[in-house]
């Protein structure tokens, strides 16, 4: 299909340069095309599909759910047993301060919740944000993304937003007390994987409570198991005053949640009443999806996918392309030479059975997070496919192992 007829079959396009396949079915790690091929899926539909596709217990809930009901009121409104099960799982797996979740339908919608949830609570104006950060598209969040290019179209956005740099204590003195908050990526996706120090961490945990500010960790893309630990800040011994999840989080399903503590949360339901109020947020569909999820998390085990990921590793950081693999857990960018031999390796890749796919915003580099479900044998295989194909594109630029 052309790029022209895509843009007028009617449904908005959000690039010229779509994938471009038709999808029929997906079950487990493969993804069914309707044309009859077959493909590993090893990037989880960017860190979505963390426990595989139609899991049964995921698939079970949601059949149970929809016997019950879907929506029957706004958020907050009517009690739910789907609701009150996704929270309770999450509040299991999370340090006691983080003890009240707000859900809602994405990343985005996540980290503006709390983005006005520390406004609130501080009452005060300002928000650090980090270079190389990826927090989403809706205006909010968008304002304490780094990349300038997909910001200067949509200006003005937020005011009172300061950029520090990534994983240097030098920026940690712009914190004081008229911040209301920093907002980070406990492990950056976007920028390609990039591990910060745990001095770093704990630094910016340390600058946050000396002047009141609150620490939000965004792990939309490196929470629910992504890094090796059910959430990436147990890496680094910190506790957020607000967590923001996405993305794994819904089973599959489109959700997001803060999370934070009872004492800031309860001040949405006061001055005014119903101060942060969405109509789906909360929706039982997802929510039953989730408390699956978590269900799920809960039991992973993450010795085996550790050794997966270092023998994946290990094969694919000797090859004369790779410039470098950064990795923590099953979230890892493949640096090459350049951008040509990024694009190369994903049409490569897929023609034979393999979904690797780019970042956004780091052009050199190429991303596999697998389903954390996925067996050691899909792994061998997807490695093998990697391989020939990394093969292939040195051998199309007159490299030899
Ligand atoms: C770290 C991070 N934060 C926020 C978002 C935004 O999530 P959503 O696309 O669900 O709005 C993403 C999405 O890729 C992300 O990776």
């Amino acid at each position: 299909m052309s790029n022209e007829q895509l843009l007028n079959d009617g449904l908005a396009q959000t690039t010229l340069h779509p994938l471009n396949l038709r999808v029929k079915s997906a079950a487990g790690v493969m993804l069914q095309m309707e044309d009859g091929q077959e493909v590993i899926d090893f990037i989880s539909g960017i860190g979505v599909s963390s426990f595989g596709h139609g899991h049964p217990e995921i698939t079970a809930a949601l059949k149970r759910q929809i016997d019950l009901h879907l929506h029957v009121m706004v958020y907050g409104e009517m009690r739910q047993d789907s609701q009150d099960l996704a929270a309770a799982r999450l509040r299991a797996l999370l340090p006691s301060s983080l003890d009240a979740v707000y859900f809602v339908n994405s990343g985005a919608e996540a980290i503006d919740g709390a983005l006005k949830l520390a406004r609130r609570s501080t009452k005060r104006g300002k928000i650090i944000a980090v270079h190389g950060g990826y927090h989403g598209n809706t205006f909010g969040a968008l304002s304490v993304s780094s990349n300038e290019a997909r910001k200067v179209p949509f200006a003005p956005l937020l005011p009172e937003i300061e950029f520090i740099p990534w994983n240097n204590s030098e920026g940690l003195s712009a914190i004081n007390d008229t911040v209301a908050a920093v907002v980070v990526e406990t492990i950056q996706g976007d920028a390609g994987i990039r591990i910060p120090d745990v001095t770093w961490i704990q630094n910016l945990r340390e600058a946050c409570s000396r002047y009141g500010v609150m620490l939000i960790l965004d792990e939309i893309q490196c929470g629910m198991g992504r890094s090796g630990r059910p959430f990436a800040f147990e890496h680094f011994g910190v506790i957020p005053d607000i967590l923001c999840l996405g993305k794994a989080l819904g089973g599959g399903l489109p959700m997001g949640a803060f999370v934070s503590n009872k004492k800031w949360m309860r001040q949405f339901a006061t001055s005014p009443e119903l101060s942060h109020i969405t109509t789906f947020g909360g929706h039982p569909l997802p929510c039953a999806s989730a408390a699956a999820a978590l269900s799920i998390l809960k039991a992973l085990d993450f010795q085996k996918i550790e050794m997966f990921a270092q023998q994946f590793e290990s094969r694919i950081g000797k090859h004369i392309l790779v410039q470098e693999v950064r990795r923590i857990g099953a979230f890892i960018a493949i640096e090459l030479c350049d951008a040509d031999a990024v694009e190369f390796c994903v049409q490569h890749a897929l023609n034979n059975g393999l979904l690797i796919y780019f970042f956004l915003s780091t052009p050199n580099s190429f991303r596999v997070a697998p389903p954390l479900t996925m067996d050691r044998s899909t792994w061998m295989k997807a490695t093998d496919i990697l391989c020939q194909t990394l093969d292939a594109c040195a051998a199309s630029r007159g490299m030899e192992e």
